[in-house]
């Protein structure tokens, strides 16, 4: 999809079906993921892909927001492998993550499938369910699936404040 239809057209989506999503696609969205840039090209986060009847009841446990996906794609972020700006010692693995995460997000969308950026969700409690995730800063998880014939964008998607009040031109 052409970038500016693109983003323009994304929204959360929240209400998905939970039938499997095809692997070229799944392939496509990670490929995505990984083309992020991220500070010195370090690279500081994973993905973890979770499917199945067993991690969908987990999730469910963890947030409330898992949309009746069947896919779930997790993004954590390393600040042990992270950049650190020298000048304040800003470590920069959740920006690097996060521009891993909007790839991902927005691939899903130029997919056709549907997807929300889920941040709110017991990130303690889903460490004790995946050890693997423990030195992880996890800062989004996206439900994925095909999209619901009766899905619309919420009330929040309209509302962007404008040019005028969010950009300042410095001459
Ligand atoms: C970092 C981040 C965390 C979010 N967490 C949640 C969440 O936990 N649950 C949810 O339903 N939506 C969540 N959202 C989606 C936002 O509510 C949504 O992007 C915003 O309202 C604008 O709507 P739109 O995405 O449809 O344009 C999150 C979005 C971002 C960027």
């Amino acid at each position: 999809m052409e970038f500016n239809k693109l983003v323009q057209d994304r929204y959360s989506c929240r209400k998905l079906k939970g039938t499997p999503i095809e692997e070229e696609k799944l392939d496509r969205i990670l490929e995505a993921g990984l083309a992020a840039p991220t500070g010195c090209n370090y690279q500081p986060y994973k993905l973890w892909v979770l499917t199945g009847e067993e991690n969908c009841r987990i999730l469910s446990e963890l947030t409330k927001y898992t949309f009746g996906a069947g896919t779930f794609i997790v993004v954590g972020a390393d600040p042990s492998k992270a950049w650190t700006r020298k000048f304040d010692g800003l470590n920069i693995a959740v920006i690097d993550a996060s521009i891993v995460a909007t790839h991902i997000m927005l691939a899903i969308h130029d997919e056709g499938l549907g997807s929300t950026w889920v941040g709110s969700f017991n990130a303690p409690e889903m460490k004790k369910h995946y050890p693997e995730m423990e030195d992880y800063e996890l800062i989004a998880i996206f439900p994925v699936g095909e999209i619901e014939e009766d899905a619309k964008p919420a009330r929040l998607h309209f509302e962007r404040k404008g040019i005028s009040e969010m950009v300042t031109y410095l001459d």
